[in-house]
């Protein structure tokens, strides 16, 4: 029989509202960062006296993007004890949370070969992958979330 978590306040199965805001705080500066990047890179870049240079802001994202990708890696072990696993079990959200950790691994997988691709265009391509799901990865992350608040722990 399944067990039934919704009818079981106490359950440590529950986000309590302290978790959502590191998840959606965790998961915001990432995308933020990632999604300001973008035209900041492709449409300021600055003019040196050597041609075309980096909009030094350039940096500071992908700075705030790593911090945000670590603490993501720390968020996604800790889900996956308290959250995934449990919920999945029950099979409560179970589709849009699969949905998500598809795309959380497609992006973990992609943002590793940022590092180690070997040639320009075969960066450039993953690059791309990358950001096009990361910039999509909100659709699922609200699919996730609507609906679900019938299965918030009361305050
Ligand atoms: C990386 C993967 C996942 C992330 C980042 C994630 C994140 C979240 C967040 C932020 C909420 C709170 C939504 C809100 O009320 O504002 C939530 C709720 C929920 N999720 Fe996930 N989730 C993930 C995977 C899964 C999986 C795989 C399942 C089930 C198979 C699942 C089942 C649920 C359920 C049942 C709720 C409502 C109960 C609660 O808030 O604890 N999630 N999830
Ligand atoms: C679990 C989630 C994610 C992880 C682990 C991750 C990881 C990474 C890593 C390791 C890099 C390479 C940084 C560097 O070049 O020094 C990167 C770059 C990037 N990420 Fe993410 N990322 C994630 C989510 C996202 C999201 C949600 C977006 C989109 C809004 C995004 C957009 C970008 C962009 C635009 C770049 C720069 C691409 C380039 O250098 O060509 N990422 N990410």
């Amino acid at each position: 029989m399944k067990p039934a978590f919704r009818h079981d306040p106490n359950s440590r199965r529950y986000l309590t509202q302290r978790q959502r805001t590191a998840i959606y705080g965790t998961l915001g500066v990432l995308w933020l960062s990632g999604a300001i990047w973008l035209p900041v890179h492709y449409f300021l870049r600055q003019h040196g006296p050597f041609g075309d240079m980096p909009n030094p802001a350039e940096h500071w994202l992908i700075v705030a993007h790593g911090a945000g990708a670590f603490a993501a890696a720390w968020l996604g072990g800790w889900l996956w004890r308290g959250h995934v696993t449990p919920w999945r079990r029950s099979g409560t959200r179970r589709r849009s949370g699969d949905a998500l950790l598809w795309v959380g691994g497609v992006l973990i997988a992609s943002g590793y070969l940022l590092y180690y691709a070997p040639g320009d265009s075969l960066r450039n391509g993953i690059s791309i992958m990358h950001w096009s799901v990361g910039l999509t990865s909100v659709v699922a992350i609200l699919v996730h979330r609507a609906r679900s608040g019938r299965y918030r722990l009361p305050t």
